[in-house]
């Protein structure tokens, strides 16, 4: 296997499962044969993706950014952390997006697809603990490889997974086998009065206790709030975005001034600040492209951000902005980049 260059997996897909009608599992295995690298439960791979191959916008496009840079797409791994053979992840097919999940579906048996190197943005609580389990849809990829290791260990769990209905609920079966009476599925069948009880499955917050979370960024806010009610630490609060952070209804196009390059932007509704910075050719830091790491953040030096990340303080927020996530309430910005 290949080890030097900026996608050093070289993989081949050992066999492809529908699991509803719109989540396909793929099995991945080394393209020599060799062992895998290890990785830890909740880590994700970055996979290189074609999206021209895919038939979908060309990477400038407006909508065609992703929570990846064009080209490339990240999916949770789905294992057990005690890798005993193959990679596995569930992709959804994302009929609107731009193309990565097309391209991920439309992989056949013995086909290559390069990847980085497993990451790990959300892991588990490195000291023994009791852990809140909580899914959404797709999201339940790295969960249940959480549940595994923590089955694995023998630890004290549980797990909650909703969805709207049984039939597009993701390894419900894994997760019944798997679980048994330390998880509890929900389906609201598309009304959200008949979803999770958030508030009863976060309880109370004690020392021992982390609550973790994966799916859509609903899910997230109203865990996130009603944990906050709760007067849980935030510490104690682990998170995962599924995909990008949809854009905002009534999001408009923004102007935003970078002092230190002496360049101006416009940036279309549905365009990051993040992602105009790139195409302006600028090399901003940057990380999750979701708002949770806090990485891309730049000082405000005029103008009122629309904040949207999950990683700044109110304090921090007084003078700085996640440009991955974050916009302008109205007017323009004036950044320090
Ligand atoms: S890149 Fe992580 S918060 Fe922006």
């Amino acid at each position: 296997m290949s080890t030097t260059s900026e996608w050093p997996l070289e993989l081949i897909v050992a066999d492809t499962v529908p699991l509803t009608a719109e989540i396909r599992l793929l099995k991945l295995k080394a393209a020599d044969g060799k062992p895998l690298p290890a990785f830890s439960a909740g880590a994700h791979l970055r996979f290189k993706v074609d999206l021209a191959a895919s038939g979908s916008l060309p990477a400038t496009a407006p909508g065609a950014r992703q929570a990846s840079l064009p080209g490339e797409r990240c999916y949770s791994l789905v294992n057990s952390a005690d890798l005993s053979g193959d990679y596995e992840i569930a992709v959804k097919l994302e009929a609107a997006g731009a193309g990565g999940s097309r391209f991920m579906h439309a992989l056949q048996t013995g086909e290559p697809i390069c990847a980085a190197l497993p990451q790990n943005d959300f892991p588990l609580h490195d000291e023994p603990h009791e852990a809140v389990l909580m899914a959404g849809g797709i999201g339940i990829t790295p969960i249940l490889s959480m549940a595994r290791e923590l089955s694995a260990k023998g630890a004290a769990y549980h797990l909650h997974y909703a969805a709207r209905t049984p039939d597009t609920m993701a390894y419900r079966d894994d997760v019944s086998q798997l679980c048994g009476e330390q998880a509890s599925l929900y389906f609201d069948y598309g009304d959200p009065t008949r979803g999770m009880p958030l508030a009863e499955v976060i309880g109370s917050p004690a020392p021992h206790r982390h609550l973790y979370v994966c799916g859509p960024r609903p899910l997230i806010d109203a865990v996130i709030a009603a944990a906050r009610d709760k007067q849980w630490s935030p510490a104690q609060v682990h998170f995962e975005l599924f995909g990008a952070p949809p854009a905002a209804a009534g999001d408009r196009p923004c102007r935003v001034v970078l002092q230190r390059s002496g360049l101006a932007l416009e940036v279309p509704a549905g365009t990051s600040i993040l992602a105009a910075m790139i195409d302006a050719r600028l090399d901003p830091l940057f990380d999750c492209q979701r708002g949770e790491c806090g990485v891309c953040a730049v000082r405000v030096l005029s103008g009122t951000p629309d904040h949207r990340d999950y990683a700044l303080s109110d304090e921090e927020r007084e003078h700085l902005m996640c440009v991955c996530v974050s916009r302008a309430t109205e007017g323009e910005l004036v950044l320090d980049a």
